[in-house]
């Protein structure tokens, strides 16, 4: 147990430090748990933001291998929400006082889209007075996009790296120019220059990963001075191409695991960015997401998309909440952030730190 409190005191920690620490387990693996948590509300605090999540459409114009809402998947009911209906999830969230909400939705890029996207962001601020923060998380763009939609007024952008190792990237995705991994890592400095707070996040357990490699992920997230981080474990969905490597799969309890030692891990690496309790953990572990915000999360994502549609996003099969409406969501997520011990942030918008602290940087 020395040794683990000697890592979290610790300043610089490296790839070997977090590679023992994600493969933690057992009593070791709970005392380096609590005892991150508990330095993390020291240094941090206690509050969590909300984000209303809308996923307003699941037409996708890419084919990852891990994703159930892929183009190949030709059993994906497909649907896309109408704009007035986004713009009453927004009210729904701003009346409820989250602070702010994430439009996510498959990748698509032609241009019917991207200036629909403008339009929405411009009808969002205006019907919330520009009160309500607004994230995108809308895949690879030109940087002439992400530059109309951050002066529309977006102001955070979650783009997922999904791993940070080259090899892995493709065992995942097809190598074809549609799933590019410079011009995903390129879209991720794009967004940082464009000005935006800049997310990323990897899957966790996907079929032939190692700890090192997840340690390197970490590191990564702190080499390109990332602002906020959402990670979760994979889940295998059935009609994808991955499915056909179930068998390498760690169980789904280690996955779940592995997923709360990485945020943990990354809380002590980078005390000062958002970390999101990502949905996926809830899919293996009905407390999963408290147990994130206890360990080292705090920014949590009640769905406010219109429950009709809920059941059809589905990136991986056994997603949670997919039959409870928005008020129910926003309400049984109250409950679970008090009992992790954790505060709600109202009506704030719960920016990085870490955002202005590299501002600060910059300017010197
Ligand atoms: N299991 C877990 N997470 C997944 N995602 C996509 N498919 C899966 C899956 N099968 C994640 C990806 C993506 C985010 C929106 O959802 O990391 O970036
Ligand atoms: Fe839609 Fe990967 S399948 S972005």
């Amino acid at each position: 147990m020395n040794q683990i409190l000697q890592l979290i005191q610790k300043e610089n920690l490296t790839k070997e430090d977090l590679t023992y620490l994600i493969g933690l387990a057992g009593e070791e693996r709970e005392f380096f748990l609590r005892e991150t948590g508990k330095k993390y509300v020291e240094t941090l605090g206690n509050k969590v933001y909300f984000r209303g999540l809308v996923e307003f459409s699941n037409y996708c114009t890419k084919d990852c291998y891990y994703c159930g809402i892929r183009k190949g998947n030709a059993k994906a009911e497909r649907y896309d929400i109408d704009d007035e209906a986004i713009l009453q999830a927004a009210r729904f969230a701003h009346e409820h006082n989250y602070g702010s909400m994430v439009l996510q939705s498959g990748e698509r890029s032609d241009e019917k889209f991207t200036k629909r996207i403008t339009q929405l962001i411009k009808k969002i601020k205006e019907a919330t007075q520009g009160e309500l923060g607004i994230t995108i998380s809308l895949g690879e763009q030109t940087e002439e996009t992400y530059r109309e939609w951050f002066e529309a007024g977006a102001h955070r952008y979650l783009l997922r790296i999904e791993s940070s190792n080259k090899e892995l990237y493709y065992k995942i995705h097809p190598q074809d120019d549609n799933h590019n991994f410079e011009k995903r890592l390129n879209c991720i400095k794009t967004l940082q220059k464009v000005g935006f707070q800049t997310g990323t996040g990897v899957m966790i357990g996907l079929p032939f990963q190692t700890f090192e490699q997840l340690a390197d992920d970490l590191l990564f997230f702190k080499e390109m001075n990332i602002d906020m981080v959402g990670m979760g474990p994979f889940i295998e969905h059935s009609e994808t191409p991955l499915y056909a490597h179930k068998d390498k799969l760690w169980p789904l309890q280690r996955r779940f695991d592995v997923a709360l030692n990485m945020i943990a891990a990354l809380r002590l690496l980078m005390p000062d960015i958002n970390i999101a309790a990502a949905t996926a953990l809830q899919a293996i572990d009905k407390m999963g997401r408290e147990k994130a915000l206890r360990y080292g999360a705090n920014i949590i994502m009640p769905n406010i998309t219109p429950t009709l549609h809920r059941k059809d996003y589905q990136l991986y099969e056994n997603k949670p909440c997919t039959d409870e409406g928005a008020e129910d969501c926003g309400n049984c997520m109250s409950i679970r952030v008090e009992m992790a011990g954790r505060e709600i942030g109202y009506n704030e918008w719960g920016d990085s730190s870490h955002f202005f602290n590299r501002q600060e940087q910059n300017k010197k």
